[in-house]
């Protein structure tokens, strides 16, 4: 019997009346030196449980190689630490988890497969579920409510109704975990619009809504679709994410509390989503793609209770009087924001050129008629250069069949002649050829593989022929650059026009969270002792970097920026206050 079951109205855990109270926080997101911190001002709000996804991409980066449980993705020290912390967590695996992350969590090496029907009971898709389901839950099992752990429910698929309709696939899914010994409550969550709630539902699993407010109008569709059992909203949208190019979104606190009140008020459960957005560290962020791509920039703060840097903001205050209002709230003071670094300037003064560096910091150089896609030069993310030569001289135009994923910036003899954006639509690009022979550069970004929708697992890179004046370009070398180490680096002082790492160091006393801003630098990635805080972008909103203080260290301390395009000024700054852009409410 699970710890949680269910009534006609409600919850009880262990037998006794429960209303979860749950807010949503990705282990992923976090850097692990501050899960417990975060934990503990979760429980400081009046929070009872937490939820998290687990990345299957991240956790299985291979389809025959080991699973990934270290580090950031230590999912059972995580799941410990909030057992410590008297919280209950809903545990989200998916396969699909949305989340604003790379592909939906789904690994690339399955959604690249161009056969496979992704998210239904196509075997190759639930046979790859199954393997991973038979590395990953082994480690989890001591973590359940069963063996005395913190995990009392687990969700199957996410949102399936909005993008299926197999229900075989979901009784698979269902079956797979209840086979590996997973005895907790399972549920599913839909938005409500009956059509999606009919077309996602398990019969005999419980079904929960996804919404952001009207929260009379959702529990009384959910209702209507489900005539008994708890209500509850699992992803209780109070903020939103940001796509690059567009404003940081906000949510007024009040208005906020106000759809809290009245979801408490009603008897339901509750997962705040998100009660601590977090980051997209290094290149996991997703991307939207409806009329055009959309990249979600590296901030994944939602403008949450607890700010990107674990700081309380209205929200949290706001929140906390009304749980109080419905449930038992530590007496305890709500948590102080942490301290910050002093403000700090870096000098950026040592360069190392990419695009000569490029072919020594390849992996495998490819050599190939036609350009390969990303996918195909075996890249989860990160950029790859393209090389050819173009044999006739003169004015004519670059065309790139079937445009690029996501970004291009093209060179000629090294110099740079325009930028291709899937955003745009981009396919074509007038050049100058110089000379007969002239050498082509293009630098491809992965900007972030798609996460809700169709277009799932869209190829990265060069995606058809390229041609100049309709000839077609063959012969060339494709060096991937999954940027992932950056030891092979070799810095010289000097000011480095286009595409160039940069590099500087500067003192910490004692480390504290800081935010990294870039005033003058155009579009990169940026990197502190190693770690890859994510992308950067004057195309905002976001203007600052969030700098976790574990990633500081007490004396010397690395930036190193991979900067694409140029910088006015060779110098960054360190703040103590983020900058997430010009805000929309
Ligand atoms: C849906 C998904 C989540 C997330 C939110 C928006 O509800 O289930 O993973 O993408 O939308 O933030």
């Amino acid at each position: 019997m699970p710890a949680l079951t269910t009534t006609p109205d409600g919850f009880l855990l262990h037998g006794e009346p429960f209303r979860i109270v749950s807010g949503a926080m990705h282990y992923f997101r976090i850097h692990p030196g501050q899960w417990a911190d975060r934990l503990r001002k979760a429980r400081l709000m009046g929070l009872n449980t937490v939820e998290t996804y687990v990345p299957w991409n991240l956790h299985q980066p291979d389809p025959d190689g080991p699973l990934v449980l270290d580090g950031i993705l230590d999912l059972p020290r995580y799941l410990s630490l909030a057992r410590a912390e008297g919280l209950h967590v809903l545990l989200r695996p998916g396969p699909f988890i949305c989340a604003e992350w790379d592909g939906g969590g789904l690994p690339s090496w399955l959604t690249t497969d161009p056969d496979i029907r992704l998210r239904s009971s196509d075997p190759r898709f639930t046979d790859a579920w199954d393997r991973y389901l038979d590395l990953l839950l082994p480690p989890l099992l001591p973590h359940m409510a069963a063996a005395g752990g913190p995990v009392i429910a687990v969700q199957v698929e996410n949102e399936y109704g909005a993008y299926g309709d197999d229900t075989t696939y979901l009784k698979h899914l269902h079956q797979s975990l209840r086979s590996r010994g997973i005895e907790e409550l399972l549920f599913t969550c839909e938005q409500t619009d009956p059509e999606h709630l009919a077309a996602g539902s398990l019969p005999g699993t419980l079904v929960t809504g996804t919404f952001g407010s009207k929260a009379d109008q959702n529990l009384t569709r959910l209702r209507a679709h489900q005539p008994e059992g708890p209500l509850m909203c699992a992803e209780f949208w109070i903020g939103w994410f940001d796509h690059w190019g567009e404003p940081h979104h906000v949510r007024a606190a009040a208005d906020a509390a106000a759809d809290l009140e009245r979801l408490l008020s009603a008897g339901a459960s509750v997962n705040i989503y998100m009660f601590h957005g977090g980051t997209n560290f290094g290149f996991t962020n997703g991307a939207n793609h409806d009329h055009a791509y959309a990249p979600i920039v590296t901030s994944y703060d939602y403008d949450a209770p607890l700010t990107e840097s674990g700081d309380p903001g209205p929200k949290y205050h706001a929140f906390r009087e009304v749980i109080a209002r419905h449930a038992p709230v530590p007496d305890e003071p709500a948590p102080a924001p942490s301290r910050k670094l002093a403000p700090t300037v870096v000098e950026l003064d040592r360069q190392a050129p990419l695009l000569p560096h490029a072919a020594r910091q390849a992996e495998r150089p490819v050599r190939t008629e036609s350009p390969l896609t990303l996918d195909e030069l075996g890249l989860r993310s990160g950029y790859a250069l393209y090389r050819t030569t173009v044999p006739a001289a003169g004015d004519g135009v670059l065309h790139f069949a079937g445009g690029v994923g996501d970004r291009a910036q093209v060179f000629l003899d090294g110099a740079p002649v325009g930028v291709l954006e899937r955003e745009r639509h981009d396919e074509t690009l007038p050049v100058r050829v110089p000379r007969a022979g002239a050498t082509l550069d293009v630098l491809v970004e992965n900007m972030g593989g798609v996460n809700y929708g169709p277009r799932i697992g869209a190829p990265k890179g060069l995606l058809g022929a390229v041609t100049f004046n309709g000839t077609a370009l063959h012969g060339w070398d494709c060096l991937p650059l999954p940027l992932n180490d950056l030891s092979g680096l070799t810095f010289e002082a000097g000011t480095a026009a286009g595409p160039a790492f940069h590099h500087g160091t500067f003192e910490v006393t004692e480390p504290a969270d800081t935010f990294l801003a870039l005033p003058g630098w155009t579009k990169g990635q940026a990197w502190i002792n190693g770690f890859h805080l994510g992308r950067y972008w004057n195309r905002g909103p976001q203007r600052t970097l969030y700098v976790p203080a574990p990633v500081l260290r007490p004396g010397s301390n690395d930036l190193v920026l991979l900067e694409l395009h140029a910088t006015t000024s060779p110098r960054a700054q360190l703040t103590d206050t983020p900058d997430l852009g010009p805000e929309q409410r």
